[in-house]
């Protein structure tokens, strides 16, 4: 039974909640094993459609426990690597879902906080979000979100943000491309996420897969025909899909795709 993550699955929404609220969901060797086993599940079971990633108490995510990496330091050469590949899988996992994932951030986010909103693919936060890089700060690097990070907010930001450490608020998150939208209060939070989430199930499950593995093939690329076949043979497949000829068809007879009626 999970203690440090909560999951709930509803109408095609699955949630997954950090549970370590005295801790500000920092994490350590347990949660990363519980998150990343919640993250498989999540992506292989057919009733889950859409994911958020939440977490409980005043802070979305407070990075890697301190206490944790401090006893890791003490490990063997071996030991500490396994760690952080763990701590590196878990992004990845997060980062690779075939469903999308949105992020909804209410207080701190800092270090590997910053990680996993990053490595979602939508981001809401509350006015009271803050965030930090705060690794140098600690005489250490953030080394396994750095791709998640300059991704989301490219590399000229990362400079600055990873070497100053500072804080910074929801609004230059927002300036930045780290967040995509910022709302007041908590219950505009959950009325942000709600619209967003309901967006996204209104769309086909599969193209949804598809779309995110597109983006992954083109992003940062440049246009060779190789690209250019590759994107044709996609929407080639993808129209010709069960559900790619379902869509169609449901705008042409002026009706709901069958996916609608599964969650709507
Ligand atoms: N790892 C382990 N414990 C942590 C933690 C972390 N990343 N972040 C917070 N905690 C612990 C504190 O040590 C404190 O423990 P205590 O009650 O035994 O003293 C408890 O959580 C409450 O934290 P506190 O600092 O008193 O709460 P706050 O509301 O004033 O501040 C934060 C909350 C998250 C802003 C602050 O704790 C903080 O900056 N944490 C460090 C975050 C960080 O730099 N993470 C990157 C790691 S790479």
């Amino acid at each position: 039974m999970s203690e440090t993550i909560l999951t709930e699955i509803d109408n095609g929404l699955g949630i997954i909640t950090l549970n370590r609220p005295e801790r500000h969901n920092a994490f350590d060797d347990a949660l990363i094993r519980e998150l990343s086993e919640s993250l498989v599940k999540m992506d292989t079971d057919a009733d889950v459609r859409v994911v958020v990633l939440s977490s409980t108490g005043k802070s979305f995510c407070a990075g890697a426990d301190l206490n944790w990496m401090k006893k890791a330091a003490g490990y063997s050469a071996e030991e500490t690597q396994r760690d952080a590949v763990e701590l590196a899988g878990m992004l990845r996992l997060l980062n690779d879902m075939k469903k999308p994932t949105v992020a909804r951030v209410q207080g701190p986010a800092y270090g590997g906080g910053v990680g996993l909103v990053a490595a979602c693919d939508i981001a809401i936060a509350a006015f009271d979000a803050q965030f930090a890089l705060t690794e140098v700060k600690l005489g250490i690097i953030p080394a396994v979100i750095s791709p998640y990070v300059i991704g989301a907010i490219g590399e000229r930001k990362a400079r600055r943000y990873m070497l100053t450490a500072e804080r910074f608020s929801a609004a230059e998150a927002y300036r930045i491309g780290l967040v995509h939208e910022i709302v007041p209060g908590e219950a505009e939070l959950d009325e942000a996420v709600g619209e967003i989430v309901d967006a996204l199930l209104a769309n086909g499950p599969a193209a949804l897969g598809e779309c995110k593995a597109l983006i992954k093939a083109v992003a940062n690329r440049p246009i060779t025909s190789d690209i250019i076949v590759d994107t044709a043979k996609r929407i080639a497949r993808v129209r010709a899909s069960a559900e790619g000829r379902e869509g169609m068809a449901a705008f042409l007879e002026k009706r709901k795709p069958s996916w609608m009626s599964k969650t709507n």
